[in-house]
Formats: structure tokens, C-alpha cells, sequence
């Protein structure tokens, strides 16, 4: 690790005064900025480096998420488990398709515009983990199944489970859907057991929908902290699940798919009756998931790797022991976050487009120009803030991928 002396005189007299990126810098003189977003769009990064991005911004490590979509993708192969994994971490079809690429069977989304989008994309297989209860999304969701018969989505609900029945007969469509179950998180999911059978009952006699099985997201084990602790709440949770598909297939009824399972318990689900992995935080990682703790080690997650960073600039220096950044609450700051490198910097919320920077008497401090790399808390919040991934192989910017469907109508 970068001792903070190390740290700091590697990064004296960067760009504009102190540019915190270490190691390479550019040579921004005659950088053709006026041009940038022309550039973005023709994709043409050409001498682009971090130095240049506007800031605050998301940058991806290329390396590390690699790394990342291969870790799972070997683990889920050699488990074995499919993996649907889930996108409201990313929402970012370049990035659904390298997981496709890697074994994915499809992608798992959250919303219907989640849905539409990946399939818009070209990505197979998308399971929307929400029931369609309101007349839009039932419409739409019967309207992409029309256009992507391999859409599928969730009921728990017998009501809309007769909706869709509707819908989907007055469309001339099989709706393919899967019984959503309760799986020890209570927002949404039918109790295990015989109510559980009984809609999937209703669910295989009828005429416009198809059973695909189960989905069951264990999400309240998913954060649990220490690996033994996080497999017993796992287990704990999906025992119900295990005796309504237990049930299920002795009534004689299809269980082609059981989904469920998260980033946490990713190499647990597949002993706990699970058929598929709806993993989504593993490809960049928080810094809440950081915290629950490996096998190997209970204090920190260390299977995947921070790969994904805000990057922000300091604004202002006046005050003993702090410096303001362009990083603020409409950008998603939180206290919770942490600085690359610096572990002694805490980050504080102040404004809407300010963050201040506090750092420990005695810890390297910063100054006006300096740009730092922060690792975001939620990811799930985060990347709903940005517009674009800028992808970086060390300091060079090497492609930009859009975020979609997010805040507001987009995201509904
Ligand atoms: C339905 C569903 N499945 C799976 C996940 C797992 O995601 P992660 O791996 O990011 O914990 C989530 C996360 O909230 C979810 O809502």
C-alpha cells in the first residue's frame, strides 16, 4: 500500500497544482476540450486521460471489472448455479452484455423500463422481479412480451395474477412468470407453503401464462455481517422456499427456475436449492458490501474489487484540516463513503454540489486542483445520478458507456 508520503509527492505539482490521480498524468496542454463531447460521441479517446473529465463523474477500472465479471462467472460455473444477473446496479446494456458474454443467462431488473431497455439492447432472458400491479406496467409488460417472448416477470398476487391472465389473452401472448415467495425480506413476496402452491396452481391452469417457477431474493441475508452468520440467515430464509418447491413438484407442477441470491451469498445460494444467481453490486462493489466480510476474512469482502470510483475535483482550501470538493448531496455523497487511498479522510456531507474532505491530525492533506477518487457507499443510488461510465485502463480514457433509464419518467 501507498504510504501517504509516497502518495502525496507522487501527485505534487500535477495539473492545475496537484492532480491526486497517481501515476501517469497528461498532458492536458492542448487538449481539444471544446470538442470533448463531440469526441465522446464519436468515440474517439484519443489522448484522453482522467485529468480532463468533468467532475464529479463515474470512472470504472476496466481491469478490476474484468476481473469481477470473471470471479463470479467462474464461480457460477463451477458452483454449478446459472446467472440472471441483476442490472439496477449498473443500468448499462454495455455492461449486461460482457456479463451475457461471460455465461449470463439473461439479466434481472427492477423496474419495467429496466426491462424494456435491455431487451431494446438485445439482452435475452430479462426476469423483471416485480409484480405488473398498476394498468401501465401490466400493459407494458404484456407489449414486451409480445415483442421478446423470452421476457419473463413475477407475481404474488392472485388478483393480478387474474389481470395479467386478461391482459395477456386480449394480446394473444403467453406472459411467462415466475411465483415471487417470501424469502425473509417482507416487502413482497406469498407466504411459502400452500398459499405459494396454490397461485402457482392457479398460475399453470391458466391459459395465457406460463409457469417458469420461483423467484425468492433472501435480500435480508445478503448484507448480514461475517460469512457464517450471512449463511445461516441465508439458510434460515430459504427454508421456506425449499418446502414450497418441495411441494410444488410433488403436486406435479414445472419449477424450471428458482431465483434469487445476491452479491453477499453469491457461494451459498447454490447448496439452499437456488437455480440461479440475481447478483448485481459485484461488478463495481460499495462500500456497504465492503463491509459484511469473506470467507476468509470477516472484516472485509475482498471476492470482488472496488472498481468503480467517483472522481472529484477540490474546489476550495481555507479552513485548518479540510478542503470543499465538487462532490455533493445531488451527486449522492455520503459520510459513508471512502476516499482511494487515503483511509485517514473522512468524507462529510455539506451541500448540494459540495462534499468537504476532513483528514486526521497528523494524515496527508489536499489542496485546490487535487483530484480524488471516491468509492460510492450505495450503488444502487449512486449510478442512478450519473449519465455515463467513463472507462479507464490506468489513466487513459478508453470508452464511455451510457447509464440508462434513470431518474424520473426514464426510470419509470
Ligand atoms: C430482487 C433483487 N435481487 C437481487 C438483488 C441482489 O443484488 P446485490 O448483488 O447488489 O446485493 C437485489 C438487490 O437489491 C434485488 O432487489
Amino acid at each position: 500500500m501507498t504510504s501517504r508520503r509516497q502518495f502525496f509527492s507522487a501527485s505534487a505539482g500535477a495539473f492545475l497544482g496537484g492532480a491526486a490521480t497517481r501515476g501517469a498524468r497528461a498532458d492536458t496542454k492542448g487538449y481539444p476540450y471544446s470538442e470533448f463531447e463531440q469526441r465522446i460521441a464519436r468515440k474517439d479517446f484519443r489522448g484522453m486521460t482522467k485529468d480532463v473529465l468533468p467532475t464529479p463523474c463515474m470512472v470504472v477500472d476496466i481491469d478490476l471489472f474484468e476481473k469481477n465479471l470473471k470471479t463470479m462467472a467462474d464461480s457460477a460455473k463451477k458452483s454449478p448455479i446459472f446467472l440472471r444477473p441483476h442490472v439496477k446496479v449498473h443500468k448499462s446494456v454495455d455492461v449486461a452484455k460482457r456479463q451475457v458474454a461471460l455465461g449470463a443467462i439473461g439479466v434481472t431488473t427492477a423496474t419495467i423500463a429496466e426491462s424494456e431497455l435491455m431487451s431494446g439492447g438485445g439482452i435475452k432472458g430479462v426476469l423483471w422481479t416485480k409484480q405488473p400491479a398498476s394498468y401501465n406496467n401490466l400493459i407494458r409488460a404484456v407489449a414486451l412480451t409480445k415483442r421478446d417472448p423470452s421476457f419473463m416477470f413475477v407475481v404474488d398476487d392472485p388478483r393480478v395474477a387474474d389481470q395479467v391472465e386478461e391482459a395477456a389473452g386480449a394480446a394473444k401472448v403467453k406472459c411467462r412468470v415466475a411465483v415471487a415467495v417470501y424469502a425473509g425480506l417482507t416487502r413482497q413476496g406469498i407466504a411459502n407453503g400452500k398459499p405459494a402452491l396454490d397461485l402457482a396452481k392457479k398460475i399453470h391452469s391458466s391459459k395465457n401464462i406460463l409457469l417458469e417457477g420461483f423467484m425468492a431474493y433472501s435480500g435480508a441475508a445478503s448484507h448480514t455481517k461475517g460469512f457464517a452468520a450471512r449463511r445461516r440467515k441465508t439458510a434460515e430464509d430459504l427454508s421456506g422456499v425449499q418446502e414450497t418447491v418441495a411441494l410444488t413438484r410433488k403436486d406435479g407442477l414445472p419449477v424450471g427456475i428458482i431465483s434469487g441470491g445476491s452479491t453477499g451469498t453469491y457461494n451459498m445460494d447454490h447448496e439452499l436449492g437456488l437455480t440461479e444467481l440475481e447478483c448485481g453490486s459485484y461488478v463495481f462493489m460499495d462500500t456497504a458490501y465492503k463491509k459484511v466480510g469473506g470467507k476468509s476474512d470477516d472484516s472485509v469482502y475482498t471476492d470482488f474489487e472496488s472498481a468503480m470510483s467517483v472522481l472529484t475535483t477540490v474546489d476550495s482550501k481555507h479552513h485548518a484540516g479540510q478542503v470543499t470538493i465538487d462532490y455533493g448531496n445531488k451527486a449522492m455523497l455520503q459520510p459513508t463513503d471512502q476516499v482511494k487511498g487515503m483511509s485517514w479522510m473522512q468524507v462529510e456531507r455539506q451541500g448540494a454540489e459540495y462534499g468537504i474532505l476532513r483528514w486526521k491530525d497528523g494524515g496527508g492533506e489536499l489542496k485546490v486542483g487535487d483530484r480524488v477518487d471516491i468509492y460510492c457507499t450505495n450503488l444502487d443510488m449512486s449510478t442512478n445520478c450519473y449519465d455515463r461510465y467513463y472507462i479507464a485502463k490506468g489513466n487513459d480514457i478508453v470508452d464511455v458507456w451510457p447509464i440508462m433509464g434513470r431518474s424520473g419518467a426514464a426510470q419509470r
